[in-house]
């Protein structure tokens, strides 16, 4: 069989440490690959004002699979300031080529695993109420709608007089914000499409029957925003009655479930939520598991086959340039095992899983964060393991 390619885009600062860490571990799983880097991030922006050139969308839609480690975003008048000279005041505007991807290639289904690692110190306590304490194990899994609602970019400030006229139409705009001026009006929507809202919810019953999860937890707050909170509801009720029969349809408004979370973190298994809920939800829970060095995630588009995988950190350019790594390479190796199950490699992915497990379970490798140290260029002198020390544990758990 052809050997598969994969795309890596780096990006900026630590994406570029961890994603070729977690390269190192593909390999030593057995996973054969060729690898080709598409230039996505800040130098793009400053170099060609662009942060997603068009050769790398063509290299994505060429391979369908890339892994993506992390980029540096800055406001829109910083970003100006940092292009090249030959390219300021050509009124270009700076914007996420993450999420840029997430549109282009319609990547609507976004999931993010948040499940506990036995031995992990920075798992979630609580106190049992007799005096002692208690470790619940977490397993969520949150499907977030990708591509709709706070984050689809529709909004205006000082919106144009046809968007303001269409707007006092609506008799709660005219009565609560009709007498207040036009340039002092600030408006993003959120969009929910029947399309969009039925594939991801699909996406969560469907994970929940192959991977045995008894509910879905639909976590939206349809009790007040009636419209696209409240469509979601009804389509997960019907979708729910119709083809899932045997699993349970909970239903948990946002701000709720913000406390349920860390007064009952294990009543939850899937979780389906619209673009920002999900956000938010997925960095609740990914803090009950260690946090930013846990976190990974899966986009896709399931029709076309085309794949990102990311960890949800960011660039975190304080670290990037020290000598030796500190960073947690975790939550990016976690995000490599999503792209195995995605391309099929199921028990490659089990195998990097359990390895990752073994490693934290013993106890005898852990970066900075699972120290609880300051990130600082010592912190290995004092016994944390770098980021390729973390990552040559995990090796050696392969062999
Ligand atoms: P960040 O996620 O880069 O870092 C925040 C802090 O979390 C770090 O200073 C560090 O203490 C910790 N951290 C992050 N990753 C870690 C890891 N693997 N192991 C251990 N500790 C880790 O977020 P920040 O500092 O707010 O943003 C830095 C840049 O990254 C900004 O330009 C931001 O726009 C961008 N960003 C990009 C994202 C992406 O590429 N998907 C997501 C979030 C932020
Ligand atoms: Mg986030």
């Amino acid at each position: 069989m052809a050997k598969r390619t994969i795309v890596k885009l780096p990006g900026d600062g630590i994406g570029r440490i961890v994603l070729e860490e977690a390269i190192r571990v593909l390999e030593a799983a057995g996973f054969e690959a060729d690898y080709v880097e598409g230039d996505i991030g800040w130098e793009f922006w400053k170099k060609e004002g662009n942060p997603l050139p068009q050769r790398t969308i063509d290299l994505i839609d060429k391979h369908k699979v890339a892994l993506f480690g992390a980029i540096t975003s800055k406001p829109k008048d910083a970003a100006a300031q940092e292009l090249a000279p030959e390219l300021q005041n050509q009124g270009l505007v700076y914007s996420s080529p993450i999420v840029g991807l997430r549109q282009l290639f319609n990547l609507d289904i976004c999931q993010r695993p948040c499940k506990t690692y036995k031995g992990n110190p920075l798992n979630f306590i609580r106190r049992d109420g007799k005096g002692g304490i208690e470790e619940p194990e977490v397993d969520v899994v949150v499907f977030r709608q990708n591509t709709e609602g706070l984050y689809g970019g529709v909004e205006w400030s000082n919106p144009d007089q046809q968007v303001y006229d269409a707007l006092m139409t609506h008799p709660k705009f005219n009565k609560n914000f009709g007498k207040v001026p036009k340039g002092e009006i600030s408006v993003s929507t959120r969009i929910f499409t029947k399309k969009g809202t039925e594939r991801i919810l699909r996406a969560a019953f469907e994970h929940a029957r192959k991977f045995g999860y008894e509910s879905v937890t639909l976590c939206e707050k349809p009790n007040v925003i009636r419209e696209t909170s409240g469509m979601m509801f009804a389509m997960a009720k019907e979708i729910q009655e119709k083809d899932y029969p045997n699993i349970y349809l909970n239903n948990t408004n946002i701000d709720a479930q913000m406390m349920w979370m860390t007064k009952n973190p294990e009543n939850y298994g899937v979780i389906v939520s619209g673009n920002m809920f999900g956000d938010i939800v997925s960095d609740g829970f990914a803090g009950l598991i260690g946090g930013l060095g846990f976190a990974c995630s899966a986009q896709a588009n399931p029709d076309t086959g085309v794949g990102v995988f990311e960890p949800t950190h960011g660039s975190a350019p304080k670290y990037a340039e020290f000598d030796t790594p500190i960073t947690n390479p975790i939550a990016m190796i976690s995000s490599a095992c999503m792209m195995l199950e995605h391309v099929g490699e199921y028990d490659k992915a089990t195998k990097v899983r359990n390895a990752v497990a073994d490693v934290i379970s013993e106890g005898k490798d852990r970066t900075y964060d699972m120290m609880k140290m300051k990130g600082s260029p010592d912190v290995v002198k004092q016994g944390a393991a770098s980021t390729y020390q973390m990552t040559d544990a995990v090796i050696e758990k392969l062999k």
